[in-house]
């Protein structure tokens, strides 16, 4: 390629294959995650999601996918403890989000918040990377609290203030600040596992707008709100939201689901909770969530749509049945960390920002690997446009 004149650069990659939406093209390499697309394989730092939930807490996994290792007992305590003492919002991050407009998505508002958070943070102008994990550590610990303040804000609800002195965990304080219980053992142990599930996932929209963002030089804050931005689009992160929605709006009972999805087939119209640009087969991380959502949605107090709804995790099921016997299409674990999160309390505006607050952790651990051997990703577009059009002045037109 060095030897080539600019021209025949541009012949060369006017003559490219296109990839559209980058499918299949390799443009780094990590050492944060790797999914076994064909598999159904999906590790953290080598190790696997399926032990990583059965046997570890989300601050261990924060831990182990910032720093490369498994926490000793040591460095745990310390990390949890920083993460607590930085779980508060500055007071005027608290104004703005008691200013902002009602009936606002909460997705917005985080991203928002986010975004303003930067201009509060003593590191905001230091782009070492001792700092950047500094300030990815206050961002993860603080988004629970922008959550859960935006959220009970716009309903009209008292504030809970995060607990400072440490009793809570991680998924615990934000259930608490939220709905204002304390989870009992096992809902806090069903929050740390979707946490866990929803950390990381590779170079994932939401992720490469992050890695995209700091590779400009640009700030982690940035980076962290580029990929809120991303993350909210119902074919990433909004799915969730979707597919609550498509249950207990749309399908309602189990006698509705095969009309309605062929119907919604026939128009070619995607269905929420179905396919993914990796696997093509079981998402691991759908497996795991299946099977606590089939737990909980069985608990008949926990699992109560309103009147006239079928069990929704009965209908996920023959949707999935019906979707990959039909199409071979895969469920992936949208479909049912919905009905999970229903069961749970969470409320269906909060399903996309609480994947932010859990995958902002792999968002942080990637801006720092991509700023260790940074390279400005600058891909290309092929100009199918006109060409050698005459100026035409604004009178004349
Ligand atoms: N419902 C119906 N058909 C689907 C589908 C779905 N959820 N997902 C994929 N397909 C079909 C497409 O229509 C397409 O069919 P065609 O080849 O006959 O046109 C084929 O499968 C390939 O789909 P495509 O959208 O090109 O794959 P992709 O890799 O670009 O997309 C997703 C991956 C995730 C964007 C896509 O599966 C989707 O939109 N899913 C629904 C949204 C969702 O749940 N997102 C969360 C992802 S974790």
């Amino acid at each position: 390629m060095k030897t080539m004149s600019k021209k025949v650069v541009e012949n060369h990659i006017s003559q490219r294959p296109i990839k559209k939406g980058l499918v299949g093209v390799v443009v780094d390499e990590t050492k944060i995650c790797s999914i076994d697309g064909k598999n159904g394989g999906l590790t953290y730092r080598g190790y696997a999601i399926e032990e990583l939930v059965e046997k570890s807490t989300f601050e261990e996994v924060v831990y182990l996918l910032l720093f490369a290792h498994l926490p000793n007992e040591y460095e745990l305590e310390e990390f949890k403890d920083r993460l607590i003492q930085e779980r508060d919002i500055p007071d005027r991050i608290l104004m703005i989000l008691k200013d902002f407009p009602r009936n606002t998505t909460r997705i917005e508002l985080l991203r928002t918040a986010i975004s303003a958070l930067s201009l509060y943070d003593k590191d905001d102008y230091n782009y070492s990377e001792a700092a950047n994990l500094r300030k990815g550590i206050r961002i993860i610990a603080k988004i629970p609290t922008l959550l859960a303040f935006s959220h009970r804000i716009q309903s009209n609800l008292p504030l809970i203030e995060p607990d400072m002195e440490g009793n809570l965990s991680h998924a615990a304080n934000f259930y608490h600040m939220l709905t204002g219980e304390i989870p009992s053992d096992k809902i806090e142990e069903a929050f740390n596992k979707v946490l866990i599930l929803h950390a990381e996932h590779t170079l994932n929209a939401s992720t490469f707008s992050a890695r995209v963002t700091v590779s400009t030089l640009s700030d982690i804050y940035s980076a962290i709100t580029s990929a809120i931005g991303t993350l909210r689009g119902s074919l990433h992160g909004g799915a969730n939201e979707r597919v609550i929605y498509m249950l207990i709006d749309e399908i309602k009972k189990k006698d509705n689901i095969i009309p309605w999805v062929e119907k919604k087939l026939q128009k070619k119209e995607k269905i929420m909770g179905f396919g993914h640009r990796v696997y093509k087969n079981w998402d691991p991380r759908a497996l795991i969530l299946r099977e606590f959502s089939k737990e909980f949605c069985k608990i008949e107090e926990m699992n109560t749509p309103e009147d006239g709804i079928d069990n929704l995790f009965d209908m996920v099921e023959i949707l999935a049945d019906y979707m990959i016997k039909k199409k071979n299409i895969y469920p992936n674990m949208d479909l049912y960390s919905a009905p999970l999160l229903y069961a749970l309390g969470v409320p269906p505006p909060l399903y996309t920002p609480l994947f932010a607050i859990s995958r902002c952790v792999g968002w942080v651990a990637h801006s720092v690997e991509q700023l260790k051997n940074n390279k400005l990703i600058r891909p290309r577009l092929r100009y199918v446009g006109d060409s050698n059009k005459k100026y035409v002045g604004i009178n004349d037109r």
